[in-house]
C-alpha cells in the first residue's frame, strides 16, 4: 500500500529544513573526500573504484564470485551470456570468533570455502576468473588491487588493515598447497557497486547503487574532472565510480545536532565507537538495538510494560534484532499480532494494548528516520549529478524487508531533489554475485577490446 502524504508527516520528527542541512554537509564533506588536498582528513573517502564503465550486456563468459560483508561467505559461479544470467551459488557462515579473529584465520576459513565449492560444483583444473565482493572500506590502487582502510560492521580481523586483500587470498590459497585449484583475481568491487552493475547491466539510466542491510553505503558514476585525488589515467571514458563510504559521515561531530541520547549510547557500547555515525543511524546491524535502547528506557521510567521481567531480552544489549522492526511495522490493524509475536519472542509476557501501540510506533520513528536520512544522502547525489532522468540500483536486507522503507524514501526524496529532476529507485538482485562477475567481464571486454580481440 503506498504512503500517502498525510501519513508522512505523522513520521516526520526532524523537518526538511535539517534534512536540508544535512544533505548541505554531506555535500561538502563529499567534495572533501574527493580532494587530493582534503582527503586525508576526510570522513567520508569517495574512494575511485577503478570501474570506468558499466555494463553494455555483451558481456559473455564463466565467472566464480566470492561475498564477504556480513555474517555469511558466498561464493558463486556465474555464467553471463549477454543479458542472460545463470548463478550456482554456496553461503557459508562466519562464526564470531573468526569475525574478530586474526586475518590469517579469516582468509584460510575463506579458502576452505573457494575450495569446498571447487570440489562440490567439479571446477578443478579450470582456472576461472574471479570477482570479490568484499564489502568494507577499501582504497583501491587498480582493479584487483584493494588495501582494506578499516574495519565496519561487526568485523576486527588483526593484520588485516593497510594489506591488499587480493594478496592475503592468494596467499591463502597458497597455503592450501592445491595444485588443481587456482583463481584469477580480476577485480575487487564493493557491494554498493556490484549492485550499481548488475541493475546497470539491463538499466542504462542506473549511475548510483545504495546498500542498506547490515550497513549503509552508495556509489556513483563521477567524471574525472572532479576527483582531485584520482591517480590513474585520464583516456576515455573519463568516468569512474567512487565507491563513498559515506557510512563514516559525522565521524567529526558534524551530525550531533541531530544525534539522540540513544543514538550515543548505542556508539558508546559498539566495537567502533565514534565511527560509522550515519550507519548507526540507519543500517540494519543498528537500527534494533536502537528501538530497545528506546524501549528499555520507557520501561526503566515506568512508562511502557509495568511489570516487565528485568532478566527478559529486552534488557540485553544486542537482543531485539531489525527484523522485528519490520515485523511489527508489517502488521496493518489493531491487534497488533506481530508485535505481541515478537514481545513473547523477547520474554515481555505482561502488556498492554496501550504498550504494544507505544512499541510500534517507536519502530515507525525510528525507521523513518533512517530511511529519510538516508534519502537525504540520495538526494544530495541526485543533485549533484543533475541527470534529467536516473535510476538508483537499491538492494540490502532492510531495504528488502521493510514494508514502508522504498515508499518513504521515495516521498522524501521528491522533496529534497531539485525541481525536474526524474528518479527511480530499483530493487537489485545479486549484486555481489552478478555485480562481481560483471566487473570481472567488463574488465576483460575493455582489455581485450584494447589489444583488438574479439571476446571468446
Ligand atoms: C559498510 C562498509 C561498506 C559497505 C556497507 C554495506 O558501510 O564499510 O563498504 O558497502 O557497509 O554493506
Amino acid at each position: 500500500m503506498p504512503t500517502t502524504p498525510e501519513k508522512l508527516s505523522k513520521y516526520e520528527k526532524l523537518s526538511s529544513l535539517t534534512y536540508r542541512r544535512v544533505m548541505h554537509l554531506l555535500h561538502e564533506e563529499m567534495n572533501n573526500g574527493l580532494s587530493a588536498n582534503y582527503n586525508l582528513k576526510a570522513d567520508i573517502k569517495m574512494f575511485p573504484t577503478f570501474v570506468r564503465a558499466l555494463p553494455d550486456g555483451t558481456e559473455k563468459g564463466k565467472f566464480l564470485a566470492l561475498d564477504l560483508g556480513g555474517t555469511n561467505f558466498r561464493v558463486l559461479m556465474v555464467m553471463i551470456n549477454e543479458r542472460d544470467v545463470d548463478i550456482q551459488s554456496q553461503t557459508y557462515l562466519i562464526p564470531q570468533r573468526i569475525m574478530l579473529g586474526t586475518g590469517i584465520q579469516l582468509f584460510d576459513h575463506i579458502a576452505d570455502c573457494i575450495c569446498r565449492f571447487i570440489r562440490d560444483h567439479d571446477l578443478k583444473n579450470e582456472t576461472l576468473p574471479l570477482g570479490f565482493t568484499f564489502s568494507f572500506p577499501c582504497k583501491q590502487e587498480g582493479l584487483a588491487k584493494a588495501r582494506l582502510s578499516k574495519w565496519t560492521k561487526g568485523f576486527r580481523c588483526e593484520g588485516v588493515v593497510n594489506e591488499d586483500i587480493c594478496v592475503l587470498l592468494h596467499e591463502a590459497m597458497k597455503r592450501k598447497n592445491t595444485t588443481s585449484v587456482d583463481v584469477e583475481v580480476m577485480a575487487v568491487v564493493n557491494d554498493a557497486v556490484g549492485t550499481l552493475m548488475s541493475a546497470a547491466h539491463t538499466d542504462r539510466n542506473c549511475e548510483v547503487g545504495l546498500i542498506l542491510g547490515t550497513g549503509c553505503n552508495a556509489c556513483y558514476m563521477e567524471s574525472l574532472e572532479n576527483v582531485g585525488l584520482w591517480e590513474g589515467d585520464f583516456e576515455e571514458p573519463s568516468q569512474v565510480l567512487i565507491n563513498t563510504e559515506w557510512g563514516a559521515f559525522g565521524d567529526n561531530g558534524c551530525l550531533d545536532f541531530i544525534r539522540t541520547e540513544y543514538d550515543r549510547e548505542l556508539d558508546t557500547y559498539s566495537i567502533n565507537p565514534g565511527k560509522q555515525i550515519y550507519e548507526k543511524m540507519i543500517s540494519g546491524m543498528y537500527m534494533g538495538e536502537i528501538v530497545r535502547l528506546a524501549l528499555e528506557r520507557l520501561s526503566m521510567e515506568g512508562l511502557l510494560f509495568e511489570s516487565a521481567d528485568r532478566d527478559c531480552e529486552l534488557f540485553h544489549k544486542g537482543r531485539f534484532f531489525t527484523k522485528y522492526v519490520s515485523e511489527i511495522e508489517s502488521d496493518h490493524d489493531d491487534f497488533f499480532r506481530n508485535v505481541k509475536q515478537v514481545l513473547e519472542e523477547i520474554g515481555v509476557t505482561n502488556y498492554t494494548s496501550e504498550d504494544c501501540k507505544i512499541v510500534k510506533y517507536i519502530c515507525t520513528l525510528v525507521s523513518a528516520r533512517a530511511a529519510f536520512l538516508s534519502s537525504a544522502g540520495l538526494a544530495t547525489i541526485i543533485n549533484k549529478l543533475e541527470k534529467p532522468e536516473i535510476t538508483i540500483a537499491v538492494d540490502g536486507s532492510l531495504y528488502r524487508f521493510h514494508p514502508r522503507f522504498h515508499n518513504l524514501m521515495v516521498l522524501k526524496i521528491q522533496e529534497l531533489v531539485k525541481p525536474g529532476l526524474k528518479f527511480k529507485l530499483q530493487l537489485s538482485h545479486d549484486g555481489s554475485g552478478k555485480g562481481a562477475a560483471l566487473v570481472a567481464a567488463v574488465a576483460i571486454r575493455l582489455r581485450d577490446s584494447k589489444q583488438g580481440r574479439c571476446p571468446s
